[in-house]
């Protein structure tokens, strides 16, 4: 073999300085029957899986996988598939978030300890995408990404059903007395009743879109459905495309810039996108050296309407979403109200309008115009006061109206359990216009700032037919979910910051359009509070929680541990044998 160096695996598999490496690299390869030629020098391309059965979600990626080797091989490159650490929404406990950062500690150190040239990222489920996303970014070779698409639309006893979204409204009506434990578990399969992740715009559609948006990932990626043959049409191109990638040196920052991200903002306000992109855009801004903060959100926010009709914020599911036109067709909106830097680059090499300014919609219900949104302030909104000094969140599209200029008395929960002891006790001095607050359920509270903060109401005020009241904590909510929920707030209260000095009965006024959260409380008050608060901590005293409680940083700045952020790059020590 004739030794070639132009690529990054070169260094495993065609050293002549280090034979013995290089018989021990390549030969011990040759056991799953690779031939001579595949280590001629060519690309060698990793292909990132997430499949596991306990990510459902993720279920059909050895599928999706043989598909982008289709389109690896025939490109010339060279395809080896690896497993990295699956978290999944549905299973995880405490929560898949605590697992985030875990998993792009795997997916950095596997990419950048083998022999690979480029990547494609096999990402589905919620914290799939981010971690791959944030690992990726910190080695910094050609990637690409490959979502696995959304499950087809949920049908149940006659209605459309959505994930995610149909299990509350379900929960909400069982506690009420108007379904019955049978009606509930019947509707679990009609909800999930294919492959892929969930179909509602919940978190991992909004993420494969935030994927889309960034430029890392070939168009329409986001919505195709899990079992749609142009899925896996798309998981061979994108396999085709890494290899051209990695001979362009076409490395991940080179295609995201700030740009990206202020286009993935806007469009994450264009679909409703979930709340979770904030914390998830931040912690893979934050990997690439990018600075991206709240008064991005702010800024680039501001002003978007949501034009896509789907679950929570509206009506239809992924499935219509997709074949309304998707993701380009909402981004050529953008690009018609001159609102997105059109230049920025995506990874087939086209910038975002040479790729999506003659998108196709196909349905105007489900991809509203510009003029006639579904709702006219949409993205997320940032409030900040003496609650949050350093930003909450709150998404406008899911929320009630009424509710957006609101004073009320706060009912204090401390943690996730006194809030379960307490929500129906029929003593619980509450009404609807109370405001539902509750603690410690932050990144280092939870810990890993589990997707609580969507409480559900009292017992007593579901019956009297009410859906909606304030709530706020420093806790996330799922992305399929809804309501007026204020969450995220930073810092929180197990570093005492000052959501801790809340107590029962007093005021709390949120006024979302001047985009303020405050404490009728003066402030020697608050801060006598503070020093006196005693945190519900959780009693973590080793291994990975342990490390993750010790670095994990505040929500407004992604979340991620403080020593991941940042680029490492593909660097590595030659390992002699
Ligand atoms: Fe996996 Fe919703 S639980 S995407």
């Amino acid at each position: 073999m004739t030794e070639k160096k132009k690529y990054r695996s070169s260094a495993w598999y065609n050293s002549k300085s280090h034979r013995r490496d290089t018989f021990i690299h390549r030969g011990w390869m040759r056991n799953q029957g690779h031939p001579n030629h595949l280590f001629d020098g060519r690309p060698v391309i990793g292909i990132c899986n997430t499949w596991s059965e306990l990510t459902p979600c993720n279920g059909h990626f050895r599928e999706i996988a043989e598909s982008v080797k289709k389109g690896v091989y025939e490109a010339g490159g060279f395809p080896l598939e690896f497993p990295v650490f699956s978290a999944s929404e549905s299973n995880l406990r405490p929560t898949a978030m605590l697992f985030r950062n875990l998993a792009s500690m795997d997916v950095e150190e596997a990419i950048r300890g083998n022999p690979m040239d480029g990547v494609v990222l096999l990402m589905g489920c919620d914290k799939t995408t981010p971690s791959l996303m944030m690992g990726a970014a910190s080695v910094d070779i050609p990637t690409i990404g490959v979502s696995g698409g959304p499950m087809l639309n949920g049908h149940h006893r006659g209605e459309i059903i959505g994930s995610g979204t149909g299990v509350w409204q379900l929960d909400a009506d069982l506690n009420a007395g108007k379904i019955t434990e049978d009606d509930f578990v019947s509707a679990e399969i009609s909800m999930s009743r294919s492959k892929g992740n969930c179909m509602t715009m919940g978190t991992a559609s909004t993420m494969g879109s935030m994927v889309e948006a960034l430029g890392m990932a070939l168009p329409h990626n986001a919505a195709i459905p899990a079992v749609d043959a142009r899925r896996y049409a798309l998981a061979h191109m994108s396999g085709k495309r890494i290899v051209e990638m990695v001979k362009e040196n076409l490395t991940m920052s080179k295609v995201v810039s700030k740009d990206s991200f202020e286009n993935a903002i806007k469009v994450n306000g264009a679909i409703g996108g979930s709340t979770n992109a904030v914390i998830h855009l931040a912690a893979i801004a934050g990997r690439l050296e990018i600075d991206l903060s709240l008064d991005d959100w702010e800024k680039c926010g501001k002003d978007i309407p949501t034009l896509v009709n789907l679950q929570p914020s509206g009506k239809y599911l992924m499935e219509d979403f997709y074949y309304a036109g998707g993701v380009p067709a909402v981004i050529r909106q953008l690009l018609e109200k001159n609102l997105l830097n059109k230049d920025a680059l995506t990874v087939n090499g086209k910038t975002i309008a040479e790729n999506n300014s003659n998108a196709e919609r196909w349905n105007k219900d489900v991809i509203k115009d510009f003029d006639n949104p579904l709702v006219k302030d949409g993205g997320i909104k940032i409030l900040k006061g003496n609650i949050a000094p350093d930003g909450a969140i709150l998404k406008p599209s899911a929320a009630s109206p009424e509710l957006m200029q609101h004073k009320g008395k706060a009912v204090v929960f401390e943690s996730v359990e006194e809030f379960h002891d307490k929500i129906d006790d029929p003593n619980l001095d509450v009404d609807e216009n109370s405001i539902l607050v509750l603690k410690n359920c932050g990144p280092k509270g939870y810990p890993g700032m589990a997707e609580v903060g969507n409480m559900r109401l009292p017992q007593k005020i579901l019956k009297k037919g009410i859906r909606d009241m304030i709530r706020i904590s420093d806790a996330r909510m799922s992305g399929t979910a809804y309501g007026t929920v204020i969450l995220h707030t930073s810092p929180e209260a197990a570093v005492k910051g000052p959501l801790a000095a809340v107590q029962n009965g007093d005021l709390i006024e949120v006024d979302v359009n001047k985009g303020t959260l405050n404490l009728d409380v003066p402030a020697e008050i608050i801060a006598k509070r503070l020093e006196e608060y005693q945190p519900v901590l959780p009693e973590i005293k080793s291994g990975y929680q342990k490390m993750y409680i010790d670095h994990v940083m505040q929500a407004d700045k992604g979340a991620d541990l403080d020593f991941l952020v940042g680029k490492r790059g593909s660097e590595v020590k030659r390992h002699s044998h």
